[in-house]
């Protein structure tokens, strides 16, 4: 048994305060009753191997931070290509060569998107950096290292599309690693909440789990939105000019690649809308699972009011705000599904019901 401070503690009776992580498995009232009970000095060596993987709350609220931050960076991008300010500021790294140039007109825009993009970059590599320090689960830091990794390359690119004059390609995957970015935040913020971290992994053999048609809605919203990506980056958004019709039929004439390409958008929308509302009945099914049900029924609402901000972007002759809107609502609905689909492989504790750290720990590998 290793001998730390806190075992020590424990053994001469002088602990202040229950091992993090006691609290999940109600063992803590016995720690703080009696610390050198014999089972108590037996769990001690075990919390405290487990303690960053059953209780670190700070490490939670700083990534929803950094998810809050990156949200408003997908709204500032949002901005940035709604207002036509993609080549507001001509040079990158620097902007008119100086860090921080006059924001006046698209340069507001511009300039204000890179400065919120290098605060998040820097969040990112300080959630990747603690993750890596005090993450137990291999999984987890890998997601942790994938979403710097992402993010670097997401700068990249973005510097990228400036230098090239916004090639639609670039653009578009500019766009489409931005959602990837916000969305392997969200799953980070998932697996570290308290809500997992209790509960311990789905039996597979109790009844039919959503997580399948959860996690192939949240496939299609993501082929929806790169879709979505290709159409703006190419300037294809009025290509089609009438809502719901298409020039004034079910089905438009396609005599242009930005017609088949704006009528495809349209028609995945009700397939998306159709996938996502099956997820969600299916995730409504079992009464007991409030916590996949909320989220999927969340999806299903947003993509409704997804199909509406379309037909306004349209109508609006691509006004900035149902734009903008348009790109930020398809992260929600991609991050909605991300949280049920996860939480969906877990099993739910039930209430008043101890977890035992076997139970915790078998859950970390
Ligand atoms: C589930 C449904 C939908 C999703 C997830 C979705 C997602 C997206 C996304 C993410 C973009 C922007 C990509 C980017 O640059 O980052 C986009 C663009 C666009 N979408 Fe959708 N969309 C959906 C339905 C619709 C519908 C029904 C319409 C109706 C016409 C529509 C019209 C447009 C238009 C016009 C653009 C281009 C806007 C521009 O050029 O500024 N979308 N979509």
């Amino acid at each position: 048994m290793p001998a730390t401070a806190g075992f020590r503690a424990a053994r001469r009776g002088t602990a202040a305060k229950a091992p993090s992580g006691a609290h999940l498995t109600g063992m803590a009232p016995l720690f703080y009753k009696n610390p050198s009970h014999p089972r108590c000095l037996r769990a001690w060596p075990r919390f405290q191997r487990n303690a960053p993987l059953l209780d670190d709350p700070w490490r939670f609220r700083f990534t929803l931070l950094v998810a809050a931050a990156m949200l408003l960076l997908l709204v500032a991008g949002g901005l940035v290509t709604s207002t036509g300010s993609g080549l507001a500021v001509p040079d990158w790294p620097l902007s008119f060569g100086r860090l921080l140039p006059p924001m006046v007109g698209g340069v507001l825009f511009e300039h204000g998107h890179r400065l919120i993009a290098g605060a998040v970059g820097l969040l990112t590599l300080i959630l990747a950096v603690v993750t890596e320090r005090r993450e137990p689960r291999r999984a987890v830091r890998r997601l942790a290292r994938a979403a710097l990794g992402a993010e670097v390359l997401q700068g990249l690119l973005g510097g990228l599309t400036v230098l090239l004059r916004l090639p639609p390609v670039v653009s578009a995957a500019h766009a489409c690693l931005a959602q990837a970015c916000f969305a392997m935040v969200v799953a980070l913020l998932v697996v570290t909440a308290r809500s997992w971290i209790a509960s311990t992994p789905a039996d597979p053999r109790a009844g039919r789990s959503p997580f399948g048609p959860l996690a192939v809605a949240a496939g299609a919203v993501y082929l929806q939105l790169a879709l979505g990506a290709i159409l703006r980056h190419t300037g294809a958004g009025l290509a089609i000019p009438d809502f719901p019709l298409a020039f004034g039929r079910l089905v438009p004439p396609f005599d242009s690649f930005d017609v088949a390409a704006h009528f495809a958008h349209r028609v995945f929308a009700v397939v998306v809308l159709a996938l996502v509302g099956y997820a969600a009945l299916r995730a409504g099914r079992d009464r007991s699972r409030g916590d996949v049900a909320v989220p999927a029924r969340m999806a299903a609402t947003l993509t409704l009011l997804q199909l509406f901000l379309g037909g306004a972007a349209v109508l609006s002759r691509l006004a900035v705000v149902p734009t903008t809107a348009h790109v930020v609502n398809a992260a929600l609905i991609l991050a909605a599904l991300v949280i049920a689909a996860l939480r969906s492989r877990r099993a739910p504790l039930p209430a008043g019901v101890a977890l035992p750290v076997a139970a915790a720990r078998g859950s970390a590998a």
